[in-house]
């Protein structure tokens, strides 16, 4: 899909549920059921339903009826550049110490697209100066000591303070789940940030060194 012959349409969406510490995942490595909420899983759904590709770890991936189906690009360090998933026809390999994300988006051929940043922290951290939106669910009164931060720089820093350092800004909180506090904030770029990702995004090679 294109706006013009020239200038290619790209959104880039992040999603991420984190305990009040900032934590996506605990110590082991696993998101307890702690931070698993049915009106998140919903909310997380409805948005990733519309995205053309979704982008993550190789410890990290949706569980769907249709994941499948959906085309994926899989952060691995396995790989010199991109290659073919044997095992899935709809998801590429993609190493970033050795080919660009425009590379790797050819590779998948879904070079103007709508996508999905799906985590874990260092996915999430790549794509810190090309989001348009990310979506911070946040689970209160949870704590995930020594667990998988949101971003390197958490605890340290919050997840907000992250976000806003690279130019995104807070919408209104929604509240998914009001028994449990649950809720979400849709963080976006400002207007002359958008116009720079609209034009199109190109992640460096060996970025994260
Ligand atoms: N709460 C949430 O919203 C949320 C979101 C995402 C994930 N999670 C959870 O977090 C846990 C996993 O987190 P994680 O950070 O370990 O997972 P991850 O990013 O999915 O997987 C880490 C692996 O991905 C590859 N990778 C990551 N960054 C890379 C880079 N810059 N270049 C090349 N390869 C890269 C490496 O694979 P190789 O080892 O193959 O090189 C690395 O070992 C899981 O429990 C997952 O469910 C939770």
């Amino acid at each position: 899909m294109s706006n013009s012959a020239s200038v290619p349409f790209r959104r880039i969406e992040g999603y991420a549920v984190v305990s009040e510490d900032g934590m996506i995942a605990d110590a082991a490595g696993r998101t307890p059921d702690l931070l698993k909420f049915e009106a998140d899983r919903r909310f997380f759904e409805r948005g990733i339903d519309d995205v053309d590709l979704v982008v993550h770890g190789r410890h990290s991936r949706e569980e769907q009826l249709g994941s499948g189906y959906r085309r994926r690009l899989i952060l691995t360090r396995e790989i010199p550049g991109v290659a073919a998933d044997p095992s899935n026809e709809n998801a590429v390999f993609w190493n970033p110490a050795g080919a660009s994300f425009e590379q790797a988006l050819a590779a998948l051929g879904t070079p103007d697209s709508r996508i999905g940043i799906l985590g874990g922290t260092d996915v999430f951290s790549l794509f810190l100066d090309s989001y348009d939106v990310f979506h911070l669910s946040r689970v209160p009164d949870v704590r995930l000591p020594g667990g998988r931060p949101l971003f390197p720089e958490v605890p340290i820093q919050t997840p907000e303070e992250v976000l806003a350092r690279h130019g995104l800004r807070p919408g209104p909180r929604h509240v998914l789940d009001p028994a449990h506090g649950v809720a979400v904030v849709s963080w976006r770029r400002s207007s002359k940030g958008s116009v720079a990702n609209f034009h199109g995004v190109c992640v460096q090679p060996g970025r994260l060194g």
